[in-house]
């Protein structure tokens, strides 16, 4: 870097301290470090700058200074990524949305919720709650992550079945481009057929595109009536039967299928607190299934409690339980949740976040154990989530006793084995979480070249200096 670069950097700098403030502008170590560390320890972030606007106007004028003088940017919502997206580099600025956080509007009518970049979801479900509507995307770290997050990662979760992911909640979004101007596409509407669908390019995006600042979300009637079973299952293929049973019987009242293995179970009874088995029984086997109406005395458990005599009569389940109240469910659900949280108790964890035809799902889970299994006997796979949607959360446990630090070595083999079951039953190396960092190879292994040909071409058109999030998603053009 010669002399007048430099001095232009540290002009840049000074003057996003003097256009964002003490609260707009971090420089201090202290201060930076929070927004530095990344979810899954892999990676450690660093920056010139964290800079936190706290409006549309303040994002826009960062980015236009950022891109006069060619500076990296890297945004980030909650911080809660799996994926590494939000990781940023010593040469740039890190760019964190969670102080552009109000609601700007409920549209109860409309069922519609407008709401800046930053808000955290959990905030946002709140809000609909209030206008009595329901915002229905729902995952693990609904506590932290923000709008912009869940847009950008197009985020999926535990109600995909009923509602659809990101993707398919989203109306209009409103975004800063890379050289600062602001795209204004927050439109409220279910009908718009005029032209190329902007806003999909940003949903899923990763930040890559430019910084999505506020967005128009649909909202649904609120549920009156929420029936939670916890169902003790033999084999994965009475797993997926079961699915298709519920769906056929319960149509779109079924909100919820997820898949929780033994293994999961007994490291929770080990490692969590105050968690018991809900059921008496040992099974390989659990499927935690919600059904939910929005309309009262629906006979929603009626109907729920026929599916599951018929199930277990004809041996599908093997033994069960509905909750009886809502403390009930809330202990079921925290088992579930505490699959991904406490699976460390059992050391290394290799993992994988893959999706194939619903009908695969069981075929895959067989293939991939055995495959692994070759490969290292003792490892422990850990598959579960959201098996309703094709979902596997495949993750790999090392074997008890081995060094876990050996065992991580072998990611990108392991990684390869299961990928390529993945690939060749028709599914996907990322169902939920994204590229990031950590699945840019493997991207690049499995994407035809014309999909990464047009990807890099509509990187380039968006973002022709390659300085929004770059290293992400997609390698930096050759
Ligand atoms: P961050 O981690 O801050 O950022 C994620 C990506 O989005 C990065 O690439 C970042 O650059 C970009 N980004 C963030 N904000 C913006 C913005 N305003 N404009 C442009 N780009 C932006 N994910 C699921 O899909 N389903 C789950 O069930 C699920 N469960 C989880 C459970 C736990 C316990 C944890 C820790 C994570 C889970 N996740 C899940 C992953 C994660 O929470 C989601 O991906 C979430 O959507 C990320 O939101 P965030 O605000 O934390 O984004
Ligand atoms: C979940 O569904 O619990 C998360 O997406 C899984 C994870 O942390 O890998
Ligand atoms: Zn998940």
């Amino acid at each position: 870097m010669d002399v007048s670069e430099k001095t232009r950097i540290e002009e840049t700098l000074a003057r996003l301290k003097g256009l964002l403030g003490e609260k707009g502008a971090i420089a201090d170590s202290a201060g930076m470090a929070p927004y530095l560390a990344e979810q899954r320890e892999l990676y450690q972030s660093n920056a010139r700058l964290v800079l936190r606007p706290a409006s549309t106007r303040e994002v826009a004028e960062a980015v236009k200074l950022c891109a006069e003088a060619s500076i990296p940017i890297y945004p980030q919502g909650g911080n809660t990524g799996l994926v590494g997206g939000a990781v940023s580099t010593p040469d740039g600025v890190l760019l964190n949305l969670g102080r552009l956080n109000r609601v700007r509007e409920i549209d109860p009518i409309n069922f519609t919720i407008t709401a800046e970049a930053g808000c955290v979801l959990a905030d946002i479900q709140r809000a609909a709650e209030q206008a009595d509507r329901l915002f229905p995307l729902s995952l693990g770290a609904e506590g932290s992550c923000q709008i912009g997050g869940n847009l950008s990662t197009n985020a999926g979760g535990i109600a995909v079945l009923r509602y659809g992911n990101m993707r398919e909640l989203t109306l209009g979004l409103e975004v800063v481009l890379p050289d600062g101007r602001v795209w204004n596409g927050l439109r409220g509407l279910r009908k718009n057929n005029t032209g190329y669908d902007l806003k999909q390019l940003f949903i899923g995006g990763e930040g890559t595109l430019g910084i999505i600042t506020a967005a128009t979300l649909k909202l649904f009637p609120r549920p009156r009536e929420v029936e939670t079973a916890f169902l003790g299952l033999k084999r994965i293929e009475d797993v997926m039967q079961l699915f298709a049973r519920a769906r056929a019987a319960s149509g779109d009242q079924l909100t919820g299928f997820e898949l929780v293995p033994r293994i999961g179970i007994d490291n929770a009874l080990k490692h969590g607190v105050n968690l018991r088995d809900p059921l008496k029984t040992r099974h390989d086997w659990y499927v935690l299934l919600e059904v939910s109406s929005s309309q009262k005395d629906s006979g929603l458990r009626g109907a729920l409690e026929d599916l599951l005599a018929q199930a277990m009569e004809s041996s599908l389940v093997q033994d069960g339980v509905i909750s009886s109240s809502e403390a009930q469910r809330n202990e079921l659900w925290r088992i579930r949740a505490s699959l991904a949280e406490l699976q460390g108790a059992l050391g290394g964890s290799i993992k994988h976040d893959v999706s194939v035809p619903v009908s695969r799902v069981a075929d895959f889970i067989l293939k991939a154990n055995a495959a692994v299994s070759a490969r290292l006997p003792g490892i422990r796979p850990y598959p579960f989530g959201h098996v309703g949607d094709g979902n596997i959360h495949y993750n790999l446990s090392q074997p008890a006793g081995a060094d876990k630090t050996v065992f991580l070595k072998r990611w990108a083999e392991f990684n390869r084995i299961v990928h390529d079951i993945v690939v060749e039953m028709g599914g996907s190396i990322s169902a939920e979480h994204g590229i990031g960092l950590v699945k840019i190879g493997e991207l690049e292994h499995y994407a035809q070249k014309l999909e990464l040909e047009l990807m890099h071409r509509i990187k380039t058109a968006f973002d022709p200096q390659g300085i929004m999030n770059p290293g992400k998603l997609l390698k930096p053009a050759p």
